[in-house]
């Protein structure tokens, strides 16, 4: 077993658990967070999606012991306009990828203001350029959503961005 101090969503936490629990499990397991999604396990869908000091990470490949310092944000302490806009764009339908595409979407939009281009971004980027939707398309291309869901999702982040 290990000792881990997580800090997430503003609350210092303490498990003990073997040094192999993901991030995801022990948020979700041993916290009592069920908000983020575990769809593929693997890193490939995008459902587990959560922030760590700001950036967007899958939370099923990282281990809960590698981010003992860092600040965890998960759904649950998110309090963002794209919730809102997600409802009015009729951004999901069965909602399981939904935390992570809006987790995703935050750690997107800080992305885009850093100036990290995507890979379908003009080079050299144009300074202070509005995302368009297929930059937003591109950028969340990430988190998979079974539903179809995607054109409620570009208009929901495109509302917030413009
Ligand atoms: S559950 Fe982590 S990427 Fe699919
Ligand atoms: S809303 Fe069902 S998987 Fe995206």
């Amino acid at each position: 077993m290990a000792e881990v101090r997580l800090r997430v969503n503003g609350a210092d936490r303490r498990l003990d658990i073997p040094p192999q629990v993901s991030l995801l499990d022990a948020l979700r397991e041993h916290l009592g967070l069920p908000g983020t999604k575990k769809g593929c396990d693997q890193g490939a869908c995008g459902a587990c999606t959560v922030l760590a000091d700001g950036e967007r990470i899958n939370a099923c490949l990282a281990l809960a012991v590698q981010y003992a310092d860092r600040e965890i944000t998960t759904i649950e302490g998110v309090d963002h306009p794209l919730q809102e806009a997600f409802v009015r764009h009729d951004g999901f339908q069965c909602g399981y990828c939904t935390s992570g595409q809006i987790c995703s979407a935050i750690g997107m939009l800080a992305e885009h203001k850093e100036g990290i281009p995507s890979a379908v971004t003009e080079d050299p980027p144009a300074e202070g350029e509005e995302l368009t939707d297929e930059e937003i398309r591109e950028r969340m291309s990430g988190n998979i959503c079974r539903c179809g869901a995607y054109n409620g999702v570009v208009e929901a982040v495109a509302e917030v961005v413009r």
